[in-house]
């Protein structure tokens, strides 16, 4: 019972273990149950808990940056100063040797707009999930290095099969992906063996494996507004269904339950302030924010739909509902405007895991490699397939 705030937690299994898990989330140290200030990526105030091995996802930060308890202390400036500088020469040094080996290697590297600033800018392409993959597939490279989650990773793989595809953080998951099973699939089908079902691109292979259709959240309503059946089961993701229920009241959309936290973090009420204390503002939301959150939206776009319309529209403040990163692309394309986070910035933080030196190690040895047993290869892009063709 650790997660005092229950709405920010994510969903099964991660709410049960969490329960489970007393005495390693004691501190809320974990990733996933909360969010408070002193817990979150580049915070100072690290506090000490028990065994990390005890994490199923293997996602704790305790892992790999054991406790480093600390303190505001003024004393700590000098140290910061020179620690950052210290990092910025070794992170020129690790872009170099990047370089060198993607070239030495034949790679490809793509980052997903959510990753880090600089991973975003060392990389050949960015991107959203589906468009990244699709983008992996058309060069040349021998090698994929995919910064971004699991999912995408496999996406990837499923669109290049020959390729050698790398994840430099094989435990950066998406708990929305997670969320759902292949044999839960199987259940909806029996109980709605008239319905099409649909996948978010948000899903394992092995669940597109059992995909009428895969949708992203760029093209979800066109596709299922397509399909010539009435009955839809939409999984996992619900507000992205419930948007497309909205938009197409014709269909009967079957919802999964399945949510992303970070996206869950957005309130009404943000919308409501962003939009007095910058009434000038156009703001976007994405598809996997709450459905009164989208009411209230100027626009409502996944993140390869933000970028054209920031670089189209004439307001010159954006406020964003989704991941921080995506500012930092976003910027690129207007660096006249000014950009905020809607209620405040939002982390994910499996999109955080992956650093310069996990860059360089991933080349460098060549892992980890995402490798698909052959027939989910040749099912899982059934539905890709159907979607592009539809
Ligand atoms: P996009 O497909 O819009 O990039 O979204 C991916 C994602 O993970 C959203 O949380
Ligand atoms: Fe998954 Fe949400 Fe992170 Fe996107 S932002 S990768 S849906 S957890």
């Amino acid at each position: 019972m650790y997660c005092r705030d229950r709405t920010t937690c994510p969903p099964e299994p991660w709410r049960r273990w969490i329960v489970l898990s007393n005495d390693f989330c004691r501190e809320q140290a974990c990733l996933f149950p909360t969010q408070t200030p002193e817990h979150r990526v580049g915070a100072t105030r690290w506090v000490a808990q028990g065994d990390s091995t005890n994490c199923p996802y293997g996602n704790c930060r305790f892992k790999e940056r054991l406790v480093r308890r600390s303190s505001s202390s003024r004393d700590m400036v000098g140290v910061n100063k020179e620690r950052r500088r210290k990092k910025k020469m070794e992170d020129s040094e690790i872009l170099k040797k990047i370089q060198e080996l993607k070239k030495a290697k034949n790679a490809v590297i793509i980052a997903h707009n959510y990753q880090l600033p600089v991973i975003q800018d060392l990389a050949d392409f960015t991107g959203d999930s589906l468009g990244l993959s699709r983008k992996a597939a058309e060069t040349k490279e021998d090698i994929i290095v995919f910064c971004g989650v699991k999912f995408m990773a496999e996406t990837a793989k499923v669109l290049s099969p020959s390729k050698k595809v790398l994840l430099p953080k094989i435990n950066a998951g998406c708990e929305l992906a997670d969320c759902i099973t292949a044999d839960e699939v199987d259940e909806y089908r029996k109980k709605y063996p008239d319905a099409a079902v649909v996948g978010y691109v948000n899903t394992t292979a092995e669940v597109k494996t059992k995909c009428d259709y895969c949708v992203t959240s760029a093209n979800a309503v066109d596709i299922v507004r397509k399909i010539d059946k009435k009955q839809v089961v939409f999984l996992p993701d619900r507000n992205l269904g419930s948007w497309v229920k909205k938009n197409l009241p014709d269909k009967e959309i079957i919802l999964h339950g399945g949510r992303c936290y970070v996206h869950h973090k957005f309130k009404k009420e943000d919308v409501v302030n962003a939009k007095k204390s910058h009434p000038e503002a156009k703001i976007l939301a994405h598809p996997e924010c709450f459905p009164e959150v989208l009411e209230l939206a100027d626009s409502v776009a996944s993140t390869s739909q933000m970028i054209p319309y920031v670089r189209d529209s004439k307001a010159k403040v954006f406020i964003i509902g989704t991941e921080e990163a995506m500012i930092h692309r976003l910027k690129k394309e207007r660096p006249d405007a000014q950009f905020y986070s809607l209620g405040g910035a939002q982390t994910c933080y499996s999109m955080k895991m992956t650093r310069l030196p996990d860059v360089l190690n991933s080349l460098e040895k060549e892992e980890t490699e995402v490798t698909l047993p052959q027939e989910v290869i040749e099912k899982a892009i059934i539905p890709i397939q159907r979607m592009v063709e539809l």
